[in-house]
């Protein structure tokens, strides 16, 4: 057994890096082809390829689905070379399928790591979130508290006018009533097709103009999207959304017990050490994606740890 203490050391920032870059150019063959599962698969085995060969002894706590439907990336699959520290990883190898498929924006190939126990094992359920940038109260927006009331918190603590916010929202039915009031109370909404982990991070550069995440998404993608909160500032919270009793055994598996539980940055990514990183498939306003030419795909990758103060945006250039 490895002595090899579970701290994430600086080489394997960068290797996540090269993770994600490689199921991004995998994922690029596929943009606008209509043709989703392809460019999902494309970029999972380009994912799993590059994790495995990584001096870790790894384990997917947010992936692809549960054993039986996944047959790759699973949760509870070992990756790595089964030498190193203990590593829990939460992927997601093409966070936004379908504007990949339709050649739309803002998708990207997706990690984070934490040493073991640093992320929480979420079941692919819906999760409510709130989210909102670094340098401002601590409780400033709360998922308990009304939309109305968290825009007014929100617009105080920043010394403007509810007229001047803008809110990210997933643009599905299931958030009309709130994008109504975010429209009554006078603020503005930055509508997403897709891409939620996208749309949280949002919230924490100031260049996207964006002041709160709101919604309804994938629980995994709230993981992801703490993950990144934790190495940059910023609060989420979220809570498990249950439609059925299915998806209630599905949280069991995962070892929830408490269903009705909210969820704050610390509880969905507490490692000490973790690292986030996401690279463009398709150009958003995180990142630009994948150019291929000549043999040579280029990619543009954000970068972040727990263990550096920093964002960083790193273009690569790779023969392919
Ligand atoms: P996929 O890449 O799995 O298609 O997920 C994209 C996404 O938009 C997520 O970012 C978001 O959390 C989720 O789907 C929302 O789910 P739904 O499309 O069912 O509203």
């Amino acid at each position: 057994m490895s002595k090899t203490p579970n701290t994430i050391e600086r080489s394997m920032v960068f290797a996540a890096a090269n993770v994600a870059e490689r199921a991004a150019i995998a994922a690029y063959d596929w943009i606008g082809r209509g043709d989703k599962e392809a460019a999902d698969q494309a970029a999972v085995d380009a994912m799993r390829n590059a994790l495995n060969a990584l001096p870790m002894r790894g384990r997917i706590v947010i992936g692809e689905g549960e054993r039986d439907e996944a047959p790759m990336l699973y949760i509870g699959e070992e990756v790595g070379n089964g030498e190193g520290p203990q590593i829990d990883i939460a992927l997601d190898p093409l966070e936004g399928t379908t504007p990949t498929a339709k050649g739309m924006t803002n998708s990207l190939a997706v990690l984070a790591m934490a040493p073991r126990g640093g992320l929480l094992h979420a079941p692919d359920t819906y999760m409510q979130k709130i989210a909102v940038g670094p340098g401002l109260p601590q409780g400033v927006v709360d998922l308990d508290t009304s939309i109305e009331d968290n825009l007014n918190a929100l617009a105080k603590a920043k010394g403007v006018a509810v007229r001047d916010l803008t809110v990210c929202v997933l643009e599905r039915p299931r958030h009309e009533d709130v994008v109504a009031r975010i429209r009554d109370a006078g603020a503005r909404i930055f509508f997403i097709t897709d891409g939620d982990v996208a749309g949280v991070i949002s919230t924490t550069d100031p260049h996207t103009g964006i002041d709160l995440y709101v919604g309804a998404g994938g629980a995994p993608e709230g993981v992801l999207a703490a993950a990144a909160l934790r190495c940059v500032g910023g609060q989420m919270q979220g809570r498990l959304i249950f439609r059925n009793d299915d998806e209630r055994a599905r949280a069991t598996r995962t070892g929830i017990t408490d269903f009705d539980r909210k969820y704050d940055l610390h509880d969905l990514a507490g490692g000490e050490d973790i690292v986030f990183t996401a690279t463009g498939v398709t150009s958003g306003y995180l990142v630009d994606g994948v150019k291929k030419k000549n043999g040579t795909a280029q990619t543009h990758t954000l970068l972040l740890s727990t263990m550096e103060d920093a964002w960083r945006r790193m273009r690569g250039r790779f023969t392919v």
